[in-house]
């Protein structure tokens, strides 16, 4: 019947600057949108997972401005003008970070699903305590849920990671992880 349509209006698009692992994006992006879609399908950084999509699993968290913070609760919009790391960011091209060759070497993880959400919580842990106590580790690391239930063993790779940190070994040729 004319003149009695419903017009539906979609939101505009709004331009945001995004600086993600050293590189500076520019990604369009609507008002409802998270930062962990942006990260994972439009800019390709697939490490970033989700789990719960509500802040409690721990799987999506990145470093924004040097905090820790889950992605799936955080608006594009809010993430303007920041500097985020993700796992893929850790790393030169064709290394691996302490932290990541630890985890390895300990097979602290099954499934993997975690693995990217708990190495960079630990990141974020020893760039504030270089030598944490198994206390710090689960207090840093409570939010991290593993479903596979490798709690013990993050303790132990988080202490392989501050060995090789201490050693001086930041990044390993991957050529150097076992098979
Ligand atoms: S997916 Fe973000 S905290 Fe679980
Ligand atoms: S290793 Fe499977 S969820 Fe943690």
């Amino acid at each position: 019947m004319a003149g009695s349509e419903t017009v539906i209006q979609e939101y505009p698009d709004i331009a945001i600057r995004l600086n993600v692992n050293g590189r500076d994006y520019v990604v369009t992006v609507k008002p409802y949108e998270r930062l962990i879609d942006v990260l994972r399908y439009k800019l390709g950084f697939t490490s970033v997972k989700e789990g719960c999509g509500r802040g409690e699993c721990g799987a999506c968290v990145v470093l924004m401005d040097g905090k820790l913070v889950p992605s799936c609760l955080v608006l594009a919009i809010r993430a303007n003008g920041s500097k985020i790391v993700t796992l893929e960011g850790l790393a030169p091209e064709g290394k691996l970070h302490a932290i990541q060759k630890a985890f390895l070497d300990t097979l602290g993880v099954q499934c993997g699903f975690c693995f990217p959400g708990v190495i960079i919580a630990t990141k974020y842990l020893l760039d504030r305590v270089s030598d944490p106590s198994d206390e710090d580790i689960k207090n840093y690391l409570e939010g991290q849920l593993c479903r596979c239930g490798s709690y013990l063993r993050f303790i132990k790779a988080v202490k392989l990671a501050v060995k090789y940190i201490k050693e001086g070994k930041i990044y390993f040729d991957l050529k150097e992880v076992k098979g």
